[in-house]
């Protein structure tokens, strides 16, 4: 009989328990994320949870599927920033959008879109190259709760100096305090910039293709994720763009694990935006 006695090992034996628990009681399929950050989040959650061993949660969450969303959000990372890497801001704005112009009718789709902050910078610069009314943005997430967050469109005040800093960047030639409200220490963005938005629940590891796209941006999304299903998503991507349409990934992100990369011509390395060739 072999047994286990390293404490690690137990650990990654709880997880593995967790992982299958999430998949068959719920559907959340985990097993294709990078393990050492899942790893984290998943002791995370024991904090949060306050259940002080993995195999507790899971039996936690096995019982209680009123605490799912909960842990959906623990689980997943919703750090982002407003005109997140400028440069790549900036490229969207000379490079993509006036190409974009010729569409009637422009499908952005916005995968892995935290609370928002990517979003209401992309809505910005479609406000400001005349395109907003245009413009279809589907900002999707696996988490609801970070959704409902992206939604409010409600930020503290203090990230408002560094986000101004950015826009200007970008290229912003306006004020980004034009486009919020500042209230005690909240600042909230103007709704009229997610008129055309639209947040949706979206697995990118279970469900399929979202919508016909003329661009996605799904950055620091992949970095999560093996490369299986890297390939997975990235394949997906390529079926939802329209020939010629763009997809934009985090700088640390390229296409290197995906089969679909014969299918994309890379026009930046530094800002990870790429074009789905016209045969693709
Ligand atoms: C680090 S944030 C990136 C936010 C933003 N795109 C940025 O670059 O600033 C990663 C987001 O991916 C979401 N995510 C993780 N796994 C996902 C999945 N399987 N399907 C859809 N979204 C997922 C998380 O909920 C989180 O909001």
């Amino acid at each position: 009989m072999t047994h286990i006695d390293d404490p690690v090992a137990l650990e990654t034996l709880e997880i593995d328990l967790f992982v299958e628990a999430m998949k068959r009681r719920y559907g959340y399929d985990f097993s294709g994320y990078s393990r050492a950050s899942l790893t984290r989040r998943v002791r995370a959650l024991v904090t949060q949870f306050g259940t002080g061993t993995v195999t507790a949660l899971t039996d936690r969450l096995l019982h209680a599927p009123e605490q799912l969303k909960s842990a959906i959000s623990g689980l997943s990372v919703p750090v982002s920033e407003f005109f997140r890497d400028p440069p790549v801001f900036q490229a969207l704005r000379q490079s993509v959008l006036p190409l974009l112009a010729s569409y009637p009718r422009i499908n952005i789709w916005q995968a892995g879109c935290a609370h928002g902050e990517e979003v209401y910078s992309l809505a910005i610069l479609l406000a400001e190259a005349g395109l907003s009314s245009r413009a279809h943005i589907y900002a999707t997430d696996i988490s609801t709760q970070a959704l409902a967050r992206a939604r409010e469109g409600i930020f503290p005040l203090q990230d408002a100096p560094d986000a101004a800093r950015r826009y200007l960047d970008s290229g912003g030639t306006r004020s980004f305090s034009d486009y919020y409200h500042a209230r005690y220490d909240l600042l909230k963005l103007d709704e009229r910039l997610i008129a055309n938005v639209t947040f949706a629940e979206h697995n990118l590891v279970t469900d399929t293709v979202f919508c016909e796209a003329h661009l996605i941006l799904c950055r620091n999304v992949l970095i999560y994720f093996d490369n299986a299903l890297q390939d997975r998503v990235l394949g997906m991507f390529a079926d939802s763009l329209v020939r010629g349409g763009f997809l934009c990934l985090g700088t640390r992100e390229n296409l290197q694990f995906s089969r679909a990369r014969e299918r994309f011509q890379c026009l930046d390395a530094d800002t990870q935006i790429y074009r789905l060739r016209s045969g693709g």
